[in-house]
């Protein structure tokens, strides 16, 4: 039986992705930063489940260990973030990115030996499509998984040699409940558009489609023979990928504007 870890699977998109693998036939291994304090109703019957907090090296070392060999590995543990580029504490986004990148990143190196030696393994990371279309006042959480997504398509070429794929699920909104570190207030330089934003990045995962759908995506890219590196996923995601792909850098501003209701065109001061 091919053994999978998938980290931050207390809840949201993580425990779907675990679900799906368990009824994939997979024996699954879960993280969460305490698992101890896992409601009965939040395990999954039939997953063994370990504490990991990406922001701690140590954790992640004893997290390696503790797992053993593993097969597939889904990184999925991640943190959001909002406010104004200009008055983000610098602090706050280096926190942002030891969750989001460096402690992936870090997780990802140490399974990395044991899949050459076997050469096989299966590595996919979990970033947005916020990476390919940055939106406003998420800007950090944009760049940690731009950055994500540039780690993980280097990475594609450097372990194909020894039998490991590497691929990338972009979700669009998914509906979970990902808290969101708020770093701006009511003196912010920046309101309203910064408070327009949040009430519709609300809104949009309020009434985006279930996680299950990211689970669907991570078994289907299982079952590819050759999984292709980059996955969008949610509501119309392949169009929407297409779209953004294709149109003129302009006309995407305007969508992106007009979709997050920012009232100040380029040109205003
Ligand atoms: N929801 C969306 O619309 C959406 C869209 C695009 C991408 N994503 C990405 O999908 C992934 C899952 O998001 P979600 O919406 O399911 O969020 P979620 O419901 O908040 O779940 C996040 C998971 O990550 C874990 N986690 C958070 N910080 C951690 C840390 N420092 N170390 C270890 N584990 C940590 C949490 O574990 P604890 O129980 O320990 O808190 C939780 O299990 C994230 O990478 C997110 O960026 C989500």
């Amino acid at each position: 039986m091919s053994r999978a870890l998938v980290t931050g699977a207390s809840r949201g998109i993580g425990k779907a992705i675990a679900a799906a693998l368990r009824d994939a036939g997979y024996e699954v291994v879960a993280t969460a930063r305490k698992p101890e304090a896992l409601a009965p109703q939040d395990r999954i019957p039939g997953i063994t489940y370990h504490a990991l907090d990406l922001s701690d090296a140590g954790s992640i070392e004893s997290l390696v260990r503790a797992a053993g060999p593993v097969d597939v590995l889904v990184s999925n543990a991640g943190q959001s973030q909002i406010g104004a580029v200009e008055e983000l504490p610098v602090a706050d986004v280096k926190r942002l990115f030891e969750a989001n990148l460096f402690g992936a990143l870090r997780l990802i190196q140490l399974f990395l030996p044991g899949m050459r030696q076997r050469r096989s393994g299966k590595v996919i990371a979990i970033a947005s499509m916020a990476a390919v279309s940055p939106v406003p006042f998420l800007s950090s959480y944009s760049a940690s998984k731009a950055a994500l997504v540039a780690l993980m398509r280097g990475l594609r070429y450097e372990v194909a040699p020894f039998g490991i794929t590497v691929a990338v699920v972009a979700p669009f909104d998914i509906h979970t409940t990902i808290p969101l570190d708020i770093r701006y207030d009511s003196r912010s330089a920046y309101l309203p558009d910064i408070a327009t934003v949040h009430e519709k990045r609300d809104k949009a995962l309020a009434e985006a489609p279930g996680a299950e759908l990211v689970g669907a995506e991570v078994i289907s890219i299982l079952r590819a023979r050759r999984p292709g590196f980059f996955h969008p996923v949610g509501r119309e995601a392949a169009m929407n990928a297409f779209l953004l792909r294709h149109l003129p850098a302009g006309a995407v501003e305007r969508i992106i504007r007009r979709l997050f209701g920012l009232t100040r065109g380029a040109a205003s001061p």
